[in-house]
């Protein structure tokens, strides 16, 4: 692939993605407001539901038609069993995830009355993805168009996926950690929101569309072959690649949960990209679908018994 207009459309793409990435279920509470510290509030309606962003991910990319697997560690109790269910019914294969002994990951998800959320993630199961899992997948991880991996899972395990892979490997580097150069160059997309972007540079998240593209361009400068599409919101989003510089601009939503945006966006464009789709292209198409998403309540809406 030349990573240029990324990808070359009707060169053999055959619209398989692969996911690696974490599973949660999802305990989600509704909120006039978030409480401060010390403060008690009452939640106005409560939704389990599946979630975690790799799951998110990969329910995102099976919905836009690829054919979808997600590398993951599930718990061998209800909350994986449920969640194993929900995957399946949503066309999302399940692999390299053999019973792991931690229970699955949970996340308590506060959405407040304007759609914003804070989040708390217990990674049980998704903490023990490692080398192993990926080998067991390696098939798989070899044959896929598009590799997409997020980091809430160990940073090992996604390495060894971008390793295995032969197709476009595309890094969402979420939730914001620090990533370490020789992350940034197994990758040929790396896709922050405004925080990670911010994290990534070093930096605070940019103040606006031109110093994102600053922030973005600055990376490239140490990554060369590296396109970085900063997703900024209701700013739509930007691609900053070796080809040049697009500002993809969202149409005005009204917002009622921004959960899970992001991953909705990640799967969308791993599954354009995967059937030949050039980048500006997947990335109007993802920025599109996220818009849709935040419009409605819950990451994937999948809700669990
Ligand atoms: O990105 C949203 C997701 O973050 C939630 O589904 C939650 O599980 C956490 O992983």
């Amino acid at each position: 692939v030349t990573l240029g207009e990324l990808p070359e459309a009707g060169s053999g793409y055959s619209g398989r993605v692969v996911v690696v990435g974490s599973v949660n279920v999802d305990t989600v509470l509704h909120l006039e407001r978030h409480p401060t510290p010390g403060e008690t509030v009452a939640a106005t309606g409560t939704a389990r539901l599946l979630g975690g962003k790799g799951a998110n991910q990969a329910v995102s990319a099976a919905r836009a038609g690829a054919t979808t697997a997600l590398v993951c560690a599930i718990g061998d109790d209800q909350a994986g069993r449920d969640a194993r269910d929900a995957l399946a019914g949503a066309g999302v294969a399940v692999a390299g995830a053999a019973r792991a002994s931690d229970p699955t990951g949970s996340a308590l998800v506060m959405v407040d009355g304007a759609g914003e959320n804070m989040i708390v993630i217990t990674p049980g199961a998704n903490g023990l993805l490692d080398r192993d899992h990926i080998a067991t997948a390696a098939p798989l991880v070899a044959a896929a168009d598009v590799v997409l991996a997020s980091l809430e899972v160990p940073v090992d395990a996604v390495l060894a996926a971008f390793a295995a892979a032969t197709g476009l490997r595309v890094l969402n580097p979420a939730p914001a950690e620090p990533v370490t150069d020789a992350l940034l160059d197994a990758v040929d997309v790396v896709t922050p929101n405004r925080h990670e972007l911010g994290r990534i540079a070093g930096t605070g998240p940019p103040s606006s569309v031109e110093s994102a593209v600053a922030m973005a361009e600055q990376l490239r400068r140490r990554h060369p072959n590296l396109a970085v599409v900063a997703t900024l919101g209701q700013e739509g989003a930007i691609v900053v690649a070796p080809t040049g510089t697009t500002h993809l601009p969202a149409a005005p939503v009204v917002v009622v949960d921004t959960t899970g945006a992001g991953d909705a966006f990640n799967g969308r464009l791993a599954a354009e990209l995967a059937s030949g789709a050039v980048l500006n292209e997947a990335v109007r198409a993802g920025v599109v679908y996220a818009s849709e998403v935040v419009g409605r309540a819950g990451a994937t809406g999948i809700r669990l018994r």
